[in-house]
């Protein structure tokens, strides 16, 4: 039987030692080094680094052919927690159980630590050593779509909605389409970025997508459950912040039964679409109700 606790710790190993070598080669002595770096590696659940290896082994890909792209994945995905918590966004104070990046160094220091790391992702993902023109197509297309995937097209235009609506009551509608760009974007392009340099075909990569898009925006809908009903000790972050700023969640537009059976309906959905995959999608399905039964 497939066992995910001992997955996950080996693919948050590999995601990790990546990160590391990544550092070796920068001057722990900058400010500015060690504040990427203590954001970086506190300890994050490495989500979407290890969807992007999960789907790359799905399509029958290689996990370490997709390093590159899977630790750039966390830095962009750090980056976006660094800013989120700024005063001027989300104020918050502690992040992956440690004081807030702005909070540990300063407001300016936290400003520019996200600036680098995203700086970095992209230095990364150009930097792929490439021996075959079908690969460098490849790595462009993934290069691609994950700046699609950060930028205006979607988390950054998800975080204005986030920011602008607060203390407004969205439609169900208005949250599931703020929910797919904040939070479903980056996990889709994780997914697909897997997919696609692990040698998906057509076929294979329209279900990739498919089961991203479902289990993103479950992902964003149990951040939301989370945060009425979660444990502070166990997630590192603060709960009840949501309804402190006025945000729109599931739970408070559906409740919380429901949007529990909406987060389980959307990780049936994800597990449909991957029906016609064999064994190699293991990951993929146990990582689906992962994703809305997980604690933290
Ligand atoms: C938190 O993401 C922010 C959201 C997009 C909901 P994660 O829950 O993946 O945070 P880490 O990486 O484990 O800290
Ligand atoms: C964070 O969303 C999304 C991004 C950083 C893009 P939230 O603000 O809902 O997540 P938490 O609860 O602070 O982790
Ligand atoms: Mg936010
Ligand atoms: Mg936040």
């Amino acid at each position: 039987m497939f066992d995910l606790r001992s997955y996950i710790a080996q693919q948050n190993k590999l995601v990790n030692e990546y990160l590391e070598s990544i550092y070796q080669k920068a001057d722990d002595s900058l400010r500015i080094v060690q504040a990427m770096k203590y954001s970086l590696m506190a300890g994050g659940k490495r989500l979407r680094p290890i969807l992007c290896l999960a789907a790359a082994e799905a399509v029958g890909g290689e996990a370490v052919d997709v390093l590159p792209a899977a630790g750039a994945l966390e830095m962009i995905h750090s980056y976006s927690l660094i800013h989120d918590d700024l005063p001027a966004m989300d104020n918050d104070e502690l992040r992956r159980g440690k004081p807030t990046c702005h909070v540990a160094f300063d407001e300016a220091t936290a400003i520019l630590a996200g600036d680098a790391l995203l700086t970095l992702a992209f230095e990364i993902l150009s930097s792929v050593q490439i021996s075959e023109a079908t690969d460098s197509a490849k790595w462009l297309s993934v290069i691609r779509l994950i700046s699609r995937a950060a930028g205006y097209h979607g988390m950054i235009q998800g975080q204005m909605l986030d920011i602008s609506s607060e203390g407004q009551q969205l439609s169900r509608c208005e949250l599931e389409s703020l929910h797919l760009l904040k939070t479903g974007a980056l996990i889709e392009a994780s997914l697909l970025s897997g997919a696609v340099l692990g040698g998906g075909n057509y076929q294979q990569i329209e279900v990739i997508e498919r089961y991203a898009q479902n289990i993103g925006l479950a992902f964003q809908v149990a951040d939301d459950i989370l945060n009425v009903e979660g444990d502070p000790e166990l997630m590192g972050k603060a709960v009840g912040t949501d309804q402190l700023r006025g945000k729109s969640t599931y739970p408070s537009i559906l409740g919380l039964k429901e949007s529990k059976e909406f987060a389980k309906t959307l990780v049936r959905n994800a597990l449909q679409a991957l029906e016609f995959f064999d064994n190699k999608s293991d990951p993929l399905r146990a990582i689906a109700t992962y994703v809305i039964e997980r604690k933290h």
